[in-house]
């Protein structure tokens, strides 16, 4: 089946066209458009401007590209949440009213369940623990018989994304920020900064205050290099304990933070060390994408998690554990 996914919950919109025979995914495109901004972040009004600004162009251009029709589309499938409540509504309508004009079923699915079923369907993954990591989340997930996701750890407060954005904007640098830090920290070395690990969970605010308040007092370098390392071990020292806890012998990183190969190479170490099986996604698919939007929907489809997506409201909040449940 050919299914289209619509991606609007944050900086990116996106529409991916990915073809599914017996869980195998094949992308026939995947086209996106992200906020940037030099220095500062955004605003919910900017992304709601944007997404609807950019929405029926990126939508056409990935049919183009997947050299598919409208009238091919066998399911449509947007995320319904969680995110910002401006651009959840654009894509909200956007779904409905292709699915109306064309009569092709919709679906909406959960933003961060997607992150990781894109990449259970793309890397065959059995059973895996997964560290999603993003903009707004930094968490230790399983999916247990397709049909549940489990959080076994999570940060007690913000992201580690946002942690790494807030510490770019303070060295003056504009969004999204984890990408310069990555590069900052390549030229720096290491000064101590707190480590707050408790249990399952970490704590993110008091190293990131710390590392603020070293801005004049340590180099940019530095500041990024020490920031990544402690914050990346606290994290990979609780997905060890994750796995040592559940015996799974899987692990992958998904989400935008997933892209920083100083993160990748922490877990890959630690999944050598436990004889674990470490897998890696494209970077095309990490960030906010529509294609992961589409597998979600094939997932959703294919288990019966429709729901009744024409009177559910959009869900700006919306915890992974109840991701299969729309109303
Ligand atoms: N190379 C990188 N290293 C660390 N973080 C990164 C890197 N590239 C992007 N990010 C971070 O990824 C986050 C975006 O994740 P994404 O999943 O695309 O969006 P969202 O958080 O809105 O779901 C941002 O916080 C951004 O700074
Ligand atoms: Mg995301």
């Amino acid at each position: 089946m050919i299914i289209l996914g619509l991606e609007g919950t944050a900086h990116t919109i996106s529409c991916g066209i990915v073809e599914m025979y017996r869980d195998k995914v094949k992308i026939l495109s995947n086209k996106k458009k992200m906020i940037t901004t030099k220095e500062g972040g955004l605003t919910p009004t900017q992304i709601g401007e944007h997404h609807a600004e950019h929405i029926k162009h990126i939508t056409e251009t990935a049919l183009k590209e997947s050299k598919t029709s409208v009238k091919d589309i066998d399911l449509i499938s947007y995320s319904h949440g969680p995110g910002f409540g401006n651009g959840l509504n654009i894509v909200n309508i956007f779904a409905k009213t292709l699915s109306k004009k064309f009569s092709i079923p919709v679906i909406g699915v959960h933003h961060g369940a997607a992150h990781i079923l894109i990449a259970k369907y793309l890397l065959n993954i059995r059973d895996a623990i997964y560290l999603y990591v993003s903009g707004g989340n930094t968490q230790i997930i399983s999916l247990e018989k397709n049909t549940r996701f489990y959080v076994y750890g999570e940060t007690e407060d913000i992201a580690i994304g946002n942690a790494l954005d807030k510490l770019a904007r303070s060295l003056g640098y504009g969004f999204p920020g984890g990408k310069i830090i990555e590069e900052l920290a390549k030229k720096g070395s290491y000064f101590n900064m707190p480590y707050t690990v408790k249990g399952m969970d970490i704590a993110l605010s008091g190293i990131l205050t710390f590392a603020i308040n070293s801005i004049g007092k340590h180099r940019k370098e530095d500041i990024a290099f020490s920031f990544q390392e402690h914050a990346f071990a606290m994290i990979t020292e609780t997905l060890e304990r994750a796995m040592a806890y559940t015996n799974k012998k899987e692990v992958c990183v998904v989400g935008g933070v997933a892209l920083n190969n100083r993160l990748q190479e922490m877990v890959r170490i630690m999944a050598e060390q436990r004889d674990a099986k470490y897998h890696r996604l494209d970077k095309e698919f990490l960030g906010d994408n529509g294609a992961m939007i589409a597998v979600a929907g094939y997932h959703y489809y294919k288990y019966g998690f429709k729901g009744d997506v024409f009177k559910a409201k959009i869900k700006s909040r919306w915890r992974i554990e109840d991701a299969f449940n729309l109303e």
